[in-house]
């Protein structure tokens, strides 16, 4: 038997000597998976005591982390997005806070109205859910080329009360032609195939290459996203994009060309531009 705090520093010091960076944090999250206890009823109750069974199995976990980079949320199989647990899995990109800044603003901007959404390379399925969590009257589609991917998204739907208002389709875009959409959100791989070696150790050696690889110069998948929203819009309707660092003007001008007028630019926390809100104007 061990105290719960005496783990806790004794796992966050591991994980500090491996020179990882949120080693408090992410040492909580992972006592708080072994016990079955919330990381809040673990901190306010320092003196719990942990079985040799949990102790062995939050040592695995901890050495996981530590020596293999392995992600926190792989490792305890959920990650909150939009104040919701979702399950995540190697199968699908682990949601990430500025994907929940272009949640922000779409409900913002779609507040008391019922928009038909697309959701186009859903993985975990974080998107939709949420703006269906806020948008009690709306449904949408939610499609992904990973069928792994689709699995994990229909089980968070389920978890998340949303299920029966998605449809989902294991397609890739290209082959996606069905009903005309008020709002179609992507967030789509868009890192440069070349730069996918530079990436931190835990994504590239973990995250799916599916949810990653936008091909040449990242943008292979935006352009068919932004080429196919054109014809399955409806006119006047909202394309919500979450794109790559540096991207913005290349994305830009692929919307200029295909109608699109931007409405909203969304800065991340490090104040660069990560999503576009524009809408389509046939005429
Ligand atoms: C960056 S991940 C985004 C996952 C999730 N929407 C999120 O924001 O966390 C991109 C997703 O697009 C899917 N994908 C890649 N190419 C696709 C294509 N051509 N058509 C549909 N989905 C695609 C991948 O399988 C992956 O799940």
């Amino acid at each position: 038997m061990m105290k719960s705090n005496l783990l806790i520093k004794k796992g966050s010091n591991i994980l500090k000597k491996n020179r990882i960076k949120s080693h408090i944090i992410d040492t909580e999250l992972l006592l708080s998976s072994v016990s079955g206890r919330s990381r809040e009823k673990l901190l306010l109750n320092s003196n719990l005591e942990m079985s040799q069974t949990q102790i062995r199995f939050f040592n695995n976990l901890i050495i996981r982390r530590a020596l293999k980079k392995e992600p926190v949320a792989y490792l305890i199989k959920k990650k909150e997005f939009w104040s919701m647990n979702f399950n995540v899995c190697k199968d699908v990109l682990i949601p990430r806070p500025e994907t929940e800044i272009l949640v922000e603003k779409v409900v913002k901007y779609f507040k008391g109205r019922k928009p038909f959404i697309l959701d186009i390379g859903t993985g975990s399925g974080c998107i939709i859910i949420s703006l269906l969590q806020e948008l009690k009257n709306s449904k949408g589609v939610a499609i992904d080329i990973s069928s792994k991917a689709l699995k994990i998204a229909i089980k968070n739907s389920r978890i998340n009360n949303t299920f029966k208002r998605i449809k989902f389709v294991n397609t890739s875009i290209t082959n996606f032609n069905r009903y005309k959409f008020d709002l179609i959100v992507s967030n789509p791989p868009y890192i440069a195939r070349h730069q996918l070696k530079n990436l931190d150790v835990g994504i590239k050696k973990f995250e799916p290459k599916l949810a990653l690889d936008g091909g040449n110069d990242g943008l292979d998948v935006l352009r068919k996203v932004i080429y196919k929203s054109r014809k399955i819009l409806k006119n006047n309707g909202m394309l919500a994009l979450e794109i790559g660092n540096g991207q913005y003007k290349k994305v830009s001008q692929i919307l200029k060309l295909n109608k699109f007028k931007e409405k909203f630019l969304i800065h991340d926390y490090k104040d660069n531009i990560r999503c576009i809100l524009s809408a389509l104007n046939h005429y």
